[in-house]
């Protein structure tokens, strides 16, 4: 047994968490970049921070909407060389957040945005807070950002893009549209899942397992489709447990299955995972019988026959895609999908008979 557990991100839950802790904001300094989301301004969290950054004495600059599914010239565009902020503040869903850690790069050091990849920058990122207003991508508590390039999404990583704290406040949730809310907790689900079934996944079990036991509490809102405030809460808190789980383990095959199906066919991240996760479960379930097991009982479905039922009612209608389509999103995706720490070896085959069962099941 061999590892390290370590969660640096400040987690902060609770309405009106920024208002009522405007103060953590003033210890990194007078002037902050605010990266946000276009539905920053809709849900109110928008107003919250530029509240709390005056309350404190902050200038904040709010820099355009993060495009979904940016790109690393996106980023740049947002931002580039800023040498005279002191830290960035990143509101809204996966796309936001991720950018924000690029803006982050790129302000401190004077440097195309490749350098975010190739790690031949010299100043330290500016620190990053961030305000998840989605239920899904867990971006506010790891070190990594994923963004799009060419066919299919890579991402980037340091320690110092982890964010310093992370402010959770589920009512940002009540505006977000039902299909938003749906992809973004199948994203978080699949976070948990994957992280729970690597091959050497038991560092983060605790927290994949206390994820399934709250996703079974709102199981039947999301598919009833109706949230209490309470549902939303939870919600929100488990997707950030799925962030710790993908922070401490990282995520598997079915991610990076996803990519190719979310930048070719612009289908929302936490869909294009969820459309393959009931298939992989599936297909490692002799290497991890146990764990699989255990998954389905916390959340409460008649194994992996009622884990994949359960998926496909939230995914609802998809789109049955070609063989040569696939044989497409194989090209993508394989190379770095047989790389992942899976729950048993994956190999270019199985990827596409994976995608087949998922996505043209009639072959
Ligand atoms: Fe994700």
């Amino acid at each position: 047994m061999e590892f390290t557990f370590q969660v640096p991100t400040e987690i902060i839950v609770g309405q009106g968490c920024i208002r009522k802790n405007a103060e953590k904001f003033s210890q990194f300094g007078k002037k902050a970049l605010v990266v946000k989301s276009a539905s920053a301004e809709k849900n109110g969290s928008l107003a919250d921070i530029l509240h709390a950054l005056r309350e404190q004495g902050i200038e904040g600059k709010v820099l355009d909407s993060v495009p979904a599914n940016p790109t690393p010239e996106d980023v740049q565009a947002l931002c580039g060389y800023a040498p005279e902020f002191s830290f960035v503040v990143a509101v809204g869903g996966g796309s936001a957040i991720d950018a924000a850690k690029g803006v982050a790069v790129l302000a401190a050091n004077d440097v195309p945005p490749s350098a975010m990849y190739d790690k031949s920058y010299r100043n330290t990122p500016l620190p990053v807070i961030a305000v998840p207003t989605t239920c899904g991508t867990g971006s506010e508590v790891t070190a990594v950002s994923v963004l799009t390039v060419g066919e299919s999404k890579q991402s980037f990583s340091s320690p110092d893009l982890l964010p310093k704290a992370a402010f959770l406040d589920a009512g940002y949730l009540k505006t977000l549209p039902m299909r938003v809310m749906l992809d973004t907790a199948l994203d978080a689900l699949s976070h948990s899942v994957e992280a729970y079934l690597l091959a050497d996944s038991w560092s983060n079990d605790m927290i994949a397992e206390q994820a399934f036991r709250n996703f079974a509490k709102y199981k039947e809102a999301l598919e009833r489709r109706e949230f209490t405030d309470e549902d939303r809460a939870l919600m929100l808190y488990t997707a950030t447990l799925g962030g710790i789980a993908i922070y401490v383990g990282g995520t598997s095959a079915v991610h990076t299955m996803g990519y190719p199906i979310t930048v070719l066919k612009d289908i929302p991240h936490g869909r294009a995972c969820a459309l393959t996760l009931g298939e992989y479960i599936g297909f490692v379930y002799d290497a991890n019988k146990e764990k699989v097991d255990t998954m389905c009982k916390l959340l409460q479905v008649d194994g992996i026959r009622g884990f994949q039922e359960m998926l496909k009612g939230l995914i609802g209608e998809t789109a049955v895609y070609t063989e040569e389509e696939i044989r497409g999103f194989v090209e993508i995706a394989a190379e770095a999908a047989m790389k992942k720490k899976n729950a048993k070896p994956i190999t270019r085959e199985d990827i596409f008979a994976l995608y087949c069962k998922a996505l043209c099941p009639q072959k």
